[in-house]
């Protein structure tokens, strides 16, 4: 029996078998090897945790409200000691940023990467990625820098997204600080536990969540990259927020003055509904609920004054130490499960176009990365300064939303 036969029939994936009779040599060659580099074991703990109802398994964690610090309490001559802190790091060459660009945008339903959507502002309309290049370019004239700038993205859109940037001379960015590098993938799992084929005869893979950014940095350079130009303190946000503020000098002061490795940033939750996670502490470690996980009971849950207990929504404005990413690299992170449409080829060959949720999904989160820390600063910024994100076509956190809002913020 042939290798692959092996492996496929000892993990219960021999329907596979009868894909590969069907193929020429290079395809089947190339499933082979796939089949290869599976990791079955991994795979199997992943579909039993795939019916878990993470709200559920939530209610056994102790969680509590996590302290945070409001900007605007902080006073003018606090603020500003913390502002030169901060200002100090990057004027010492010593900050970098990276933006999250694997996801796929499914919800906004624009075809390619997220980051080439464009979005019709004033004075004239903008890519997101021409967003965040002038963001970062503005800072680099206010404090005489070229930050380096890192840009995760997925083996789907890996080769749309630096061609893109090629194509739009990289918005005007210094191209020797702009770094490309690639996360995980998973394979996705029917609801029998079995692997699906996609269109090309490939087992079919998804992204494996935004978690896996800290092993994917160490694995394609970037650490090494970043203590090799002295970084100490390090950014991380979205591709799909349209005032994000990837230079925020106070955040910096605040976490070295309160000798924290991590940080991130917040903006008061609009209500118990809004789409966003939570920051919290669970078992005494700082955390965030995501919002598919938060029951609703805690939602809604206030303190004696009239305020949501777990109110500060998770804007994707995180800050690392080198060593904070350093030893996270090197830490297992849970993977959440989603149920999700996915095409696929049956074993006759043909193409199956789900229009229900057929498939599982799994994903790590950045954010359960936090839970390896004692402490983490958490400053409350405002909303309208902050928080312009892109994520449905129409209705809340839409194109049409982010729009009124950057229009606001630049007096358009
Ligand atoms: C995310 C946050 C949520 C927060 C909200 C604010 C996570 C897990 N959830 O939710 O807590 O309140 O944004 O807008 O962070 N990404 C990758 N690779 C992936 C998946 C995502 O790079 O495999 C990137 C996306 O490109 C994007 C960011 O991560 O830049 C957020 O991903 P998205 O799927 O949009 O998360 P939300 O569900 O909106």
């Amino acid at each position: 029996m042939e290798r692959y036969e092996q492996i496929l029939r000892k993990n219960g994936q021999e329907h596979i078998l009868n894909y590969i009779e069907k193929l020429e040599e290079e395809k089947k060659q190339n499933l082979i090897n796939q089949i290869e580099n599976v990791d079955y074991e991994q795979l199997a703990k992943l579909y039993e945790e795939s019916n878990k109802d993470f709200s559920k398994a939530i209610k056994s964690v102790m969680i509590e409200h996590i302290p945070f610090c409001a900007k605007e309490k902080l006073g003018q001559s606090k603020c500003e000691k913390l502002k030169e802190i901060g200002e100090d790091i990057i004027k010492q060459g010593e900050y970098a940023v990276i933006t999250m660009a694997g996801g796929q945008g499914t919800r906004l339903g624009h075809d390619g990467p997220k980051g080439t959507f464009k979005l019709d502002v004033k004075p004239e309309s903008k890519y997101l990625f021409e967003i965040l290049a002038e963001n970062l370019i503005r800072n680099n004239k206010k404090y005489r820098v070229a930050l380096p700038w890192y840009i995760m993205t997925s083996t789907e859109n890996n080769e749309k997204t630096v061609s893109f940037f090629k194509e739009h001379n990289f918005f005007g960015y210094p191209k020797d600080n702009v770094k490309f590098f690639n996360q995980g993938n998973l394979p996705l799992l029917n609801e029998s536990g079995k692997l699906m084929i996609d269109e090309n005869y490939n087992i079919k893979m998804a992204s494996d969540g935004n978690g896996s950014i800290y092993k994917s940095m160490k694995k394609d350079g970037i650490l090494a990259d970043m203590k090799n130009r002295g970084i100490e303190w390090i950014f991380i946000g979205s591709v799909d927020n349209a005032l994000l503020d990837m230079c925020d000098p106070v955040l910096i002061g605040l976490t070295i003055s309160e000798g924290n490795e991590i940080a991130s940033k917040s903006v008061a939750k609009r209500n118990p509904q809004e789409r966003v996670g939570v920051f919290c502490k669970k078992n005494g470690k700082p955390g965030i609920i995501e919002y598919t996980e938060l029951p609703e009971d805690m939602a809604e849950e206030t303190d004696e004054d009239g305020e949501l207990l777990f109110g500060e929504s998770n804007i994707i404005c995180h800050l690392y130490s080198i060593n904070a990413l350093d030893s996270l690299a090197e830490k297992e992170l849970p993977y959440h499960s989603a149920h999700k449409k996915a095409n696929y080829i049956d074993e006759s060959g043909k193409l199956h176009v789900s229009t229900e949720p057929n498939a599982y999904k799994y994903e790590s989160f950045i954010f359960d990365g936090f839970g390896y820390f004692d402490n983490m600063s958490i400053l409350r910024c405002k909303r309208e300064e902050n928080f312009a994100p892109i994520k449905n076509k129409e209705g809340n956190d839409s194109p049409e939303t982010a729009i009124k809002l950057y229009n606001d913020f630049w007096g358009q």
